[in-house]
């Protein structure tokens, strides 16, 4: 295994006969916002439990900071911040107070720790508003606060823009990247929602029940996001030879007998056009596609999306 924050093999977690996660091999990189993009029950929250040690794998090894978390879980578990599900926050309490709480439990030594954390998510400090009386989009700042506030070095954060509204999603948004680039922060974050991820993180692992379709950079999928020109056409069979033989081209994708793709879009169109005419093939279309990041997504997920 190499130089990985978070790096698994083979995970798998199996309740009964279903495997929630299968065989999944993960790569995150430090300093870096991993998005783990799936649709619900992908097994998104499975796979952060396990990487917590809140349940165990069926099969499959963990290492976080390049060791074993089964073996080094006091060492390593002081050094996440993580918000999975909501934490029990006292309703009756002010967020001041409710972090108060949580960092004597935690023995968190650092003066201004709680104040830091408030403003780092946009919540007033020592504010009289109790956590009953909170929002929704506030209840999941402070739980955001409450994950950062011992200065962890990797942050596991479930579906954090959950339940927020638009303003504050771009809030969350632009603070997780701050963390990430102004503290050096590595974040894993999860999300059913293609475009949130596409904006927020640096990698990308898709999950599809249980298992990891694609894991890369967002700039190695934007460059997915081919150009290609699209052909209809009455005999795909004959078109391809013509583009093998005639214009050296191999970069293409037959549809079915009527669609051809070409993504050497630096082909003299015109001229390949001509070339279909001249062996009587009948042309019902020619034009420049260009696949958006949705249309990839489709693909990989065999055509049901996601989000
Ligand atoms: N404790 C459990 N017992 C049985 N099945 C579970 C349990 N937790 C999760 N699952 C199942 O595992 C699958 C993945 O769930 P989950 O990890 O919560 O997905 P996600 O977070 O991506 O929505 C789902 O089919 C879910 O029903
Ligand atoms: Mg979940």
């Amino acid at each position: 295994m190499g130089d990985y924050v978070i790096e698994t093999e083979n995970l798998t977690k199996q309740y009964g006969v279903q495997k929630s996660v299968a065989n999944l091999n993960i790569h995150v990189k430090g300093g870096r916002i991993y998005g783990l993009l799936g649709r619900n029950g992908a097994g998104k929250t499975t796979t952060m439990k396990m990487l917590l040690n809140l349940t165990k794998p069926t099969t499959g090894e963990i290492k976080i900071f390049g060791e074993d978390i089964r073996n080094n879980e006091k060492k390593i578990l002081p050094r996440i911040g993580s918000l999975i599900e909501s934490p029990g926050f006292y309703p009756n309490l002010t967020g001041t107070e409710n972090l108060r709480i949580f960092s004597e439990l935690r023995g968190i030594p650092r003066r201004n720790a709680i104040k830091d954390a408030l403003d780092l998510v946009g919540l007033p400090y020592k504010d009289k508003k109790l956590f009953s009386q909170y929002s929704l989009g506030m209840k999941q700042r402070l739980a955001i606060a409450l994950a950062v506030m011992h200065d962890p070095e990797l942050l596991i954060l479930d579906e954090p823009i959950n339940g927020l509204d638009p303003i504050g999603i771009s809030e969350v948004r632009s603070f997780i990247r701050e963390l990430c680039d102004a503290k050096g922060k590595t974040i894993l974050i999860s999300s059913h929602i293609l475009s949130e991820i596409s904006l927020l993180a640096d990698d990308i692992g898709i999950i599809d029940h249980g298992v990891l379709l694609e894991e890369e950079s967002l700039s190695e999928l934007e460059q997915k996001n081919s150009k290609y020109i699209h052909f209809g056409i009455s005999d795909t069979a004959q078109a391809s030879r013509i583009l093998e033989s005639k214009f050296k081209s191999k970069n293409f994708k037959v549809v079915d007998d009527h669609n051809i793709l070409l993504y050497d879009i630096n082909l003299p169109v015109t001229e390949i056009n001509r070339s279909f005419v001249q062996v009587g093939l009948e042309i019902s279309e020619v034009h420049l596609c260009e696949d958006t990041l949705e249309d990839y997504f489709k693909k990989v997920t065999r055509g049901e999306g996601i989000a």
